[in-house]
């Protein structure tokens, strides 16, 4: 298959694609999406196929508005989820409720599970393709299964060209992670994974009381499927550049430490320090490169650039092992270290 690059004036040829059944990939503020009408079953089965993801994963369906959104799942109006909805939307918020018994959506979307993720996205792009469409757009990130999420359109090409009948090329994805997922189906609201807005940002909406993190699950039973995870996806490696990952957190001169450990452990790999911090700050730890993600005090910047520093590593091909140090957890930091955990292995 031909993968055609379709500029922001050819919105109308991706909406018509779409709406033949083809994959359309596009931007959202979060990360790319790569889009199938969600009401075609076969062309949503094809998203997992292209993907190489799991059939028991399911999509997050887009709308253009709160009202479209509103239309497929069971939701008050003055419900806390609703809040959150009107607070957020257009914006990097999923929210998961109960699907209505009767509506358009593919089974396939939701793999088979009674609620729906449902999202309006901020890009304007994104949200005037669904209009053009005139159906809601199923849309996991743009990556082959396992890979870091695509923040450009030349992200996706790297993965799914071939695989894809075209990809819309917008602006460069500016929050860089992707959207909060909330369970709105729980009282209180259950943040099943960290992203673009930040526990404090919902909290100032629905009170302190109103949502919590999700619990971490034990090493042990994490990924067991008996367990069910209620964010199925997150239960598969994430996030992940062919290098292996290692994460530390600590005082540098512990970091010394650990790189000096991860050389007895892997004795011929060149070994790459990505950090948030100054690299003159990092020299000292002793990798055979520094490479500089966003600035430390500014969680925004670190989570625009993470998957594009991420995807280098794959470039550079000499690089062994990566070591990620020195990430804050304020604010959207929260969702930078929880891609980072995710696309990590133990030393
Ligand atoms: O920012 C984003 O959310 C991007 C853009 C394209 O919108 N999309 C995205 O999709 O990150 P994906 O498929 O890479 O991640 C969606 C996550 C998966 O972990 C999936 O398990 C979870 O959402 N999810 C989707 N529907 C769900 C549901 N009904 N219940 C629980 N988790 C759900
Ligand atoms: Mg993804």
């Amino acid at each position: 298959m031909d993968t055609r690059i379709l500029g922001e004036a050819q919105v109308a040829e991706a909406a018509a694609l779409l709406r033949s059944g083809a994959l359309v990939a596009f931007p959202t503020e979060t990360v790319y999406g790569l889009g199938a009408d969600a009401t075609n079953d076969a062309a949503v089965r094809g998203i997992y196929e292209a993907k190489g993801r799991p059939s028991d994963n399911p999509l997050i369906v887009h709308f253009g508005s709160l009202e479209a959104a509103r239309a497929v799942v069971e939701v008050a109006e003055d419900s806390a989820a609703w809040r959150l909805a009107r607070a957020f939307w257009p914006g990097p918020l999923t929210l998961v409720l109960p699907q209505r018994t009767a509506t358009p959506i593919s089974r396939a979307a939701s793999a088979g599970l009674p609620t729906l993720g449902v999202r309006v996205p901020g890009n304007e792009l994104a949200r005037r393709l669904i209009d053009t469409a005139g159906v809601p757009i199923a849309a996991p990130s743009a990556n082959r299964s396992g890979k870091p999420s695509p923040t450009c359109a030349a992200h996706v090409a790297d993965d799914l060209r071939g695989r894809v009948a075209a990809i819309l090329e917008g602006e460069v994805s500016e929050v860089g992670v992707e959207s909060t997922i909330v369970d709105g189906t729980q009282s209180p609201l259950v943040v099943l994974r960290p992203g673009g807005v930040t526990l404090a940002q919902l909290r100032a909406v629905v009170g302190d009381d109103g949502v919590v993190p999700c619990a971490p699950s034990p090493p042990e039973t994490d990924g067991s499927p008996d367990l069910a995870p209620r964010a199925p996806g997150m239960k598969y490696v994430h996030y992940a550049p062919e290098a292996p990952v290692y994460f530390f957190d600590g005082p540098t001169s512990d970091c010394t430490a650990f790189i000096t450990k991860l050389r007895d452990a892997r004795p011929a790999a060149s070994i790459a320090l990505l950090t948030s911090l100054d690299p003159s700050d990092v020299a000292a730890c002793g990798a055979d490169s520094v490479v500089r993600c966003g600035h430390y005090e500014r969680a925004d910047t670190i989570a625009r650039e993470l998957y594009a520093c991420l995807r280098q590593f794959d470039c550079e091909g000499a690089v062994g092992a990566i070591v990620c140090y020195g990430f804050p957890t304020e604010g959207v930091g929260e969702a930078v270290l929880n891609r980072l955990q995710k696309a990590a292995q133990k030393l």
